[in-house]
């Protein structure tokens, strides 16, 4: 996920809005990682965070290992924080039960990827297209800004849920309820 919140630790959990949109990141994080009161545990998040004070941050939740994170915005932003007060360098470090953090640059974690669908109203259609596991990229309420949108697409295709422009967190979940069926 492309984001434009914040990479400071010193934020208000209780106003995750006021903190570049951090709502929209945890909205997210739940959306893809938590099936009810269960763990997706064939699914990670990378959520890189390019607002100031210092981007880029890059933070890693592996479904296969989450542990002791509430499945809330609060839970998911209590464990951010943690990330960010952590985070050193462009190696990834475990700050979490599941969850590390690294200064790697959202370009950085594309290359690092494979098999690239970057969501996009304008891409071919989910329904059409023969999707397999891979790494679905999208961004926040602002968007992927053109040149790290263009750097993703490189190396991978655009996938749409149609012409309508929608919540990320909604796009997400249709995604992962698409993969849930495979
Ligand atoms: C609220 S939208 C971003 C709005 C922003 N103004 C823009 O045009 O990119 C959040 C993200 O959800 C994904 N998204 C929204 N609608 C989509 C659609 N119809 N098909 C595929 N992805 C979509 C995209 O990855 C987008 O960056």
């Amino acid at each position: 996920m492309y984001s434009h919140a914040t990479t400071g630790a010193n934020f208000d959990i209780n106003n995750l809005y006021e903190a570049g949109r951090l709502d929209v990141v945890a909205r997210c994080c739940l959306n893809v990682l938590w099936i009810s009161e269960h763990i997706r545990d064939n699914a990670q998040v990378i959520v890189s965070l390019n607002g100031g004070p210092k981007p880029p941050v890059a933070i890693r939740f592996d479904g296969s290992k989450l542990g002791d994170i509430f499945p809330s915005e609060k839970g998911i932003a209590f464990v951010i924080k943690k990330a960010l007060k952590a985070v050193r360098d462009e190696n990834w470090i475990a700050c979490h039960q599941g969850v590390s953090v690294s200064r790697k640059s959202f370009q950085d974690v594309i290359k690092e990827a494979s098999n690239i669908y970057v969501l996009d109203s304008k891409g071919e259609h989910i329904s059409k297209a023969n999707i397999k596991d891979g790494t679905f990229v999208f961004g926040d309420q602002v968007g992927i800004n053109a040149k790290e949108l263009a750097f993703a697409l490189r190396k991978g295709k655009k996938l749409s849920l149609g012409p309508k422009n929608y919540l990320a967190s909604f796009a997400v979940a249709v995604v992962s309820w698409v993969l849930d069926q495979k």
